[in-house]
């Protein structure tokens, strides 16, 4: 089956995203990959949580939601009539039960629940509740900003992740966030990503056509 592609809001002005977005779904995207970033869990802060639920009704495409803050739950009711996906970073708990209790609590509210995993955090971190998430977002570049370079160290992640669920027969979805473009995307789907973020590779084309079109591999 094809990948899905998901595209960054961070290039994009808030007032602009509608807009935005609806010309997007036009060219094919799958998702709207929302970066949320709170200026305490990266030094960057991005829209609210609140202003993404006052315009998400004028965004005909599913909202894969990438929070990058220090207190993931504390935005559960704000957006769980509007995510699709409710990602979060492992980082933000300290131990396998606070992580759990916080998966628990995103299914609770009916969403699909991803954990994120930044780009120095080794796979193991999470590899006990594997079992209980609908996504793994592999972190290609680290957390807090877009424009970076795809490091490459990012392809083991995502075999070790694509292993696993083979292994223990799991169906969590695994998608790889940050410095993607059409030349490093095909690894990427070799290694066995589901879903591909891109920011600043479409938002910046001459031709998002085409931009789009080269994230899309089988
Ligand atoms: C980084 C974000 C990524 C990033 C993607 O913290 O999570 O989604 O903005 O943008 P590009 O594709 O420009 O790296
Ligand atoms: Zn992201």
């Amino acid at each position: 089956m094809a990948n899905k592609i998901s595209i960054s809001t961070l290039p994009f002005e808030f007032k602009d995203m509608p807009y935005k977005f609806e010309k997007l779904r036009e060219l094919g995207v799958d998702y709207v990959h929302c970066d949320i970033m709170d200026g305490a869990f990266v030094p960057n802060k991005t829209y609210t949580p609140k202003m993404l639920s006052e315009i998400a009704g004028n965004i005909n495409l599913p909202l894969d939601v990438h929070l990058m803050v220090e207190n993931p739950l504390d935005y559960l009711d704000i957006l769980s009539k509007c995510a699709t996906y409710y990602t979060f970073h492992c980082e933000c708990f300290n131990d396998k039960k606070e992580l759990d209790n916080a998966i628990n609590q995103v299914k609770n509210k009916g969403l699909k629940v991803g954990i994120a995993v930044d780009l120095n955090t080794e796979v193991i971190c999470i590899e006990a509740i594997l079992n209980k998430i609908d996504l793994v977002l592999v972190m290609s570049v680290k957390a807090g900003a877009g424009g970076q370079k795809f490091d490459e160290n990012s392809l083991e992640k995502i075999k070790y992740f694509d292993n696993y669920r083979k292994q223990y027969n799991l169906n969590y979805q695994i998608e790889v966030d940050g410095g993607i473009n059409g030349d490093n995307v095909a690894k990427c789907i070799q290694m066995g990503a589901n879903i591909v973020v891109s920011g600043s590779y479409v938002a910046k084309a001459k031709d998002m056509q085409v931009a789009i079109n080269s994230l899309r591999i089988n």
